[in-house]
């Protein structure tokens, strides 16, 4: 091949090398390892005090202030059976009384675990409907919380109609893999609507209101997580080092908080948690800040409203969200259909957490160009992609137990 010829490919390959890079870069985003006073962080001992930093930021500027644990709260272990799913599983349903009265604000937990794993580790969802939607178990609770009205809901409570109606088929493949499976129902928590407030937990705390950094749903639908997981550790057929807290869409943004504000929890598992999530809104792609706030002005707290239309030149980003939970693995999840989400802001906001990653040793995703669908990249981080729409597949599933399988065996 003449000389001229092989400059010119040359020349075509570094354009095409320097625009696909182009594309993947964010100018402008905040560096997780400089601190907001601009020093920057050289040692592990300076990321705990940034970490600290960021943790205060974000409560302050986004998710709200939390509560700390109650004190009088109690636990009940209500039913039990460990011929559950035709004898794979021991199935155990548990009141958390927050206030440790009877008529005050619960949730339910309900948790299945592998009859063949003694001790086994689990992933813990935040459910966006009542236990009983789960499967036909019929010895599964039915809840007595708020929920949307439907064919299966009257006077905002559901009916038996609903068991079953929302299934998670593969909880008995999430069981034959060794893991337990834990879901709680976020409206146990706080209901998924602008009540002011008023109902579930935030009840409790009325002094936590009326300030920019308030109480949110999202900072409360964590704060239940971070209850359940007081639960877990208390139960000695659960491996408590090894809880996995996973969530989808909305309450993938919450198990993202949960997983960032609290260090017990080994492992996060976010599906398509977008906007909110780890998704980074600087590329202006997908659902913006100004969408969020006015569709569901609950869930973030009130100073969050400051940066509408500000998604651009934001001064903070998702990645940051996800630095938190460094050096602890995180699994993030998207699908082609669901571009509201920003597929490629949510792999970015793996690839942006990982400078964090690699100063405490490991390795965080170890790719910089958005892999192809269904070629999941594996580091402390993993990323994958999948054709379809919104949506928890058993696909996603899978990845989410291999990577459970890579640091948790
Ligand atoms: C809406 C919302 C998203 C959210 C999604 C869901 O589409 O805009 O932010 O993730 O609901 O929870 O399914």
């Amino acid at each position: 091949m003449p000389v001229k010829k092989h400059l010119i490919i040359g020349l075509i390959l570094l354009l095409s090398a320097f625009c696909t890079h182009a594309q993947n870069t964010i100018t402008g985003l905040a560096d997780p390892l400089t601190f907001n006073d601009g020093t920057r962080v050289m040692t592990v001992k300076q990321w705990h005090q940034r970490r600290r930093e960021l943790l205060q930021f974000f409560t302050t500027e986004m998710y709200g202030k939390m509560p700390v644990r109650p004190k009088n709260m109690t636990f009940k272990v209500f039913e039990s059976s460990n011929n559950a799913l035709g004898g794979l599983a021991t199935r155990k349903q548990v009141t958390v009384y927050f206030t440790g009265k009877a008529d005050g604000p619960r949730m339910d937990i309900l948790i299945y675990l592998p009859n063949k794993v003694k001790k086994p580790g689990l992933i813990l969802q935040l459910g966006f409907n009542g236990n009983q939607t789960l499967s036909n178990d019929s010895a599964v609770k039915l809840s007595t919380s708020w929920v949307a009205n439907s064919k299966t809901a009257v006077n905002n409570k559901a009916t038996e109609d609903s068991r079953g109606k929302t299934p998670n088929k593969d909880v008995e493949m999430i069981l034959r893999r060794g893991y337990g499976f834990a879901t709680i129902y976020c409206g146990d928590i706080d209901p998924d609507f602008d009540d002011g407030f008023k109902n579930g937990v935030h009840a409790l705390y009325p002094e936590l209101q009326g300030s920019g950094d308030n109480f949110s749903t999202i900072g409360a639908w964590a704060w239940g997580l971070h209850r359940a997981l007081d639960y877990i550790e208390t139960d000695k057929n659960i491996n408590a080092k090894k809880v996995a807290v996973f969530g989808f869409s909305r309450l993938g943004k919450a198990a993202l908080w949960a997983g960032a504000t609290d260090e017990r929890f080994a492992m996060v598992l976010s599906n398509e948690s977008g906007a909110g999530g780890v998704k980074i809104f600087r590329r202006g792609k997908g659902e913006d800040i100004k969408h969020l706030c006015n569709s569901f002005p609950h869930w973030f707290d009130a100073n969050f409203r400051k940066y509408i239309g500000k998604d651009t030149i934001l001064s903070f980003d998702q990645h940051l969200v996800v630095s938190m939970i460094a050096p602890r693995p995180i699994a993030i999840g998207s699908a082609e259909g669901d571009q509201y989400s920003d597929p490629e802001g949510e792999f970015l906001g793996g690839v942006y957490a990982t400078p964090v990653y690699e100063l405490l040793g490991s390795n965080g995703l170890p790719v910089t160009q958005m892999p192809g669908l269904n070629e999941p990249v594996t580091g402390q981080i993993q990323y994958h992609i999948r054709p379809g729409n919104h949506a928890v597949l058993t696909y996603d599933w899978e990845q989410y137990l291999n990577f459970m399988d890579k640091y948790f065996r």
